[in-house]
């Protein structure tokens, strides 16, 4: 007999936004990327995890009545629909609030990021059972340099220690809502989740993500997923 898993997980994902960089008719979270919408890639690939006991789906507010019927390609019972706000951080703070009481993990993931593997959430889910606060992501690797305004560099920054963020970032429940609650109250937001718990004071784990988990930013980023979608995680 399999071991039992703890369905403990709750994950949002956030699809709120605008992608106002990418441009175009159709939302770019929407757009076909890889064999299907978006954001159905992360929508599938948390729902298939037995430890996940409910996925809420962050949605621009015209489309949370009117949902693209693909998204029910899923197992609907695990599903929710929430409303997005004008920032990321609103967004999140939105889902957080319709999670259900057997969500004492939290995962927050952007939908922008479809081809995130089941190893990078394990690894985030492991490290935010037992440190609290956790996230994926990848070492830099290029030289970094600061550049000034006439575009000569000012210095060569130390990339030794250097992380690029991504997402999954994976949360205590109590660790997230009180850092959301905590940067609504000083009205500051952030792109990042893992930053408003750094601005407690509470210490983020940081475990391997994978180069399969960038964001789409811009238009050329549907090439380079397209191709990054027949490598294996
Ligand atoms: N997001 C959201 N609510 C917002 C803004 C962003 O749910 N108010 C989500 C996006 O849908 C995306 C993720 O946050 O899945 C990361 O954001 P980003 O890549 O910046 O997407 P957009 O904000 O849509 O794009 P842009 O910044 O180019 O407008
Ligand atoms: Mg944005």
């Amino acid at each position: 007999m399999a071991a039992r898993v703890e369905r403990d997980v709750g994950v949002v994902i956030v699809a709120a936004g605008s992608g106002s960089r990418v441009g175009g008719a159709e939302l770019k979270q929407f757009r076909w990327v890889a064999g299907k919408p978006m954001l159905l890639h992360s929508l599938q690939t948390f729902m298939m995890r037995g430890d996940v006991v409910s996925v809420v789906c962050v949605l621009p507010r015209e489309y949370v009545a009117d949902p693209p019927p693909w998204i029910f390609q899923c197992d609907i019972d695990r599903l929710m629909l929430s409303t997005g706000g004008r920032t990321r951080s609103e967004s999140v703070a939105n889902g957080l609030d319709d999670l259900p009481d057997e969500a004492r993990i939290v995962l927050v993931h952007d939908a922008a990021r479809p081809l995130i593997g089941g190893q990078t959430i394990d690894r985030v889910i492991a490290a935010a059972r037992e440190t609290g606060a956790a996230l994926a992501a990848l070492p830099v690797t290029d030289t970094l340099k600061e550049v000034g305004e006439n575009g000569n560099v000012v210095r060569t920054v130390d990339r030794q220690r250097l992380w690029r963020a991504q997402t999954p970032q994976g949360f205590q429940r109590e660790v997230i809502v009180r850092a959301h609650r905590d940067a609504a109250a000083a009205r500051i937001t952030s792109t990042d989740d893992a930053a408003l718990c750094e601005r407690l004071g509470i210490d983020v784990r940081v475990v391997q993500g994978s180069e399969r988990a960038f964001k789409i930013t811009e238009e050329q980023d549907f090439e380079r997923a397209e191709a990054l979608a027949r490598v294996s995680e």
